[in-house]
């Protein structure tokens, strides 16, 4: 088996998912993960929406042995709230009244047999990552796209990645018009602190590698 590729039921779960990560951005994602994967840590994910990019890392996280943590509020992102442009009104709970797409990724994961190699956190990113101790091979933000929410994110989870461990960031757009600055604007700091060295870009996604 070519461990730097998705076995074909999790491709066709990806696929099959709710979410927003183009196939080549996912093959991309995978083979950060499946590299990062040797080195015997957890592979942290934030944003886990609907569990799209999570079975990505939670086959990688199959194929090294170690265990894929994904942290969402499941409450949504600005742009996916009522009347923005990525509202999906199937995952709205209609007795609260507000997105949760908990529901929806537990399917995902199920479906694709992958339940065993992930740990899900429910809540707020920031709070999580002031929870965290454990050293982790590879940090994927995809959380939330505001400056504020970025900013937290990489302060908040980088500073856990292992010497040689993968950083890898989605919606880095450096032409503004072609979206949101924050991701962008973390992938910058994190060149400019001299702590990574750059890695593949493929499409909106962004891989360094710390030093
Ligand atoms: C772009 S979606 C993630 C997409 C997913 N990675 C995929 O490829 O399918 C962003 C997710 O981040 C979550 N989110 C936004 N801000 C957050 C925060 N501060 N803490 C936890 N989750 C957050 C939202 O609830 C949303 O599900």
């Amino acid at each position: 088996m070519n461990p730097q590729v998705p076995e074909a039921g999790t491709l066709a779960a990806f696929e099959a998912a709710k979410g927003f990560m183009p196939l080549d951005e996912g093959l991309a994602l995978y083979a950060a993960a499946a590299e990062a994967g040797a080195l015997g840590l957890p592979l942290l994910e934030v944003g886990t929406y609907c569990g799209r990019s999570t079975l990505l890392l939670a086959d990688a996280a199959r194929q090294a042995g170690v265990t894929a943590v994904t942290v969402d509020h499941h409450r949504g992102s600005e742009e996916q709230q009522p009347g923005w442009e990525y509202h999906d009104p199937e995952v709205v709970d209609p007795v609260v009244g507000r997105m949760d797409t908990l529901p929806a990724f537990r399917r995902t994961l199920h479906a694709a047999g992958l339940e065993e190699h992930v740990v899900a956190l429910v809540g707020r990113s920031p709070r999580a990552a002031a929870l965290w101790g454990t050293p982790l091979g590879l940090v994927f933000v995809d959380g939330g796209h505001t400056e504020e929410h970025a900013t937290a994110d990489y302060e908040g989870w980088a500073p856990h990645l292992a010497p040689g461990g993968l950083l890898v960031i989605h919606d880095v757009f450096p032409d503004p018009a072609d979206g949101g600055q924050a991701p962008h604007h973390i992938h910058e700091r994190a060149l400019a602190s001299g702590d990574y060295i750059p890695g593949p870009a493929t499409g909106s996604l962004r891989v360094l590698r710390r030093r």
